[in-house]
């Protein structure tokens, strides 16, 4: 049985009082619900505030975002040791808006994950296709090439300690939701995709949705065989959706 994840990804969002706000409701959720895994990926900034504000508690911590590099002359740049020492378990890789907007490509994103591992970090590696390419058809050909080239650099043993998160591009932010169905079908193939190379690791490993997931869309998309949780964006924000996310987890 995997357990279900959802982890709040706060963007560029936020400040100590939303901080102090979310750790509190995280906590409450959490002992509400010991059944699953909450991870908050708040800005860096934060980070501190909230390792502070979740000590004790089995909420985890999420850099968004981190370097390739184990350390050096990178301005700007956050390493995984830095990430791990800040309090950090886990840290997203490859969320499509660092991909569009900063030009990450397979390879950097593959990078990142292994640096991340490395360091003793999850990644929690984020797959998904445009909106062009959904439109004619290349979800498939499009996720399963961002999945190979990690598989590839890291070994498919490494798998076993990541989480996949399928955000279609298309639905971020946008409130179009993909359907639970239409979901269910890409994560299948991405399990396929791990079983292909290693059937046990397939079995365990936890493939999360995102892409405008609320209170409301929430339980249908935990209902379906393959989705393991949720990767929550705007709602993250809203510490009374947060909660009610974690709650539509099914018993
Ligand atoms: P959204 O964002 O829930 O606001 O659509 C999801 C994400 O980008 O992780």
């Amino acid at each position: 049985m995997r357990k279900l994840m959802v982890a709040g990804n706060w963007k560029m969002h936020g400040d100590r009082a939303l901080a102090g706000e979310l750790a509190a409701a995280s906590r409450d959720a959490a002992t509400a619900r010991v059944d699953v895994e909450l991870v908050l990926a708040p800005p860096f900034t934060l980070l501190a505030t909230l390792a502070q504000a979740l000590a004790g508690s089995p909420v985890a911590l999420a850099g968004q975002d981190v370097s390739g590099h184990a350390q050096g002359a990178y301005t700007g740049e956050v390493s995984a040791a830095m990430l791990a020492e800040a309090g950090c378990s886990h840290v997203l890789v490859g969320h499509s808006e660092r991909r569009q907007y900063h030009g990450e490509t397979d390879e950097q994103v593959a990078a990142k994950f292994i640096a991340a591992q490395k360091a003793g970090l999850v990644p929690i590696l984020c797959l998904g296709e445009s909106r062009q390419e959904h439109e004619s058809g290349q979800t498939e050909a499009v996720v399963g090439r961002q999945l190979a080239t990690v598989i590839e650099a890291a070994g498919a043993a490494a798998m076993e300690h990541s989480v996949l998160a399928y955000e279609p591009v298309w639905a971020i932010g946008t409130g179009l939701t993909a359907s639970p169905e239409q979901a269910q079908a890409v994560h299948a193939f991405l399990r396929s995709q791990i079983a292909g190379r290693d059937v046990r690791i397939a079995g365990l490993i936890r493939i999360l949705y995102g892409g405008s997931v609320k209170p409301d869309n929430a339980a249908g998309l935990f209902a379906q065989a393959d989705i393991d949780g949720a990767l929550v964006g705007g709602a993250s924000l809203v510490a009374a959706d947060f909660a009610a996310i974690a709650a539509a987890a099914p018993n």
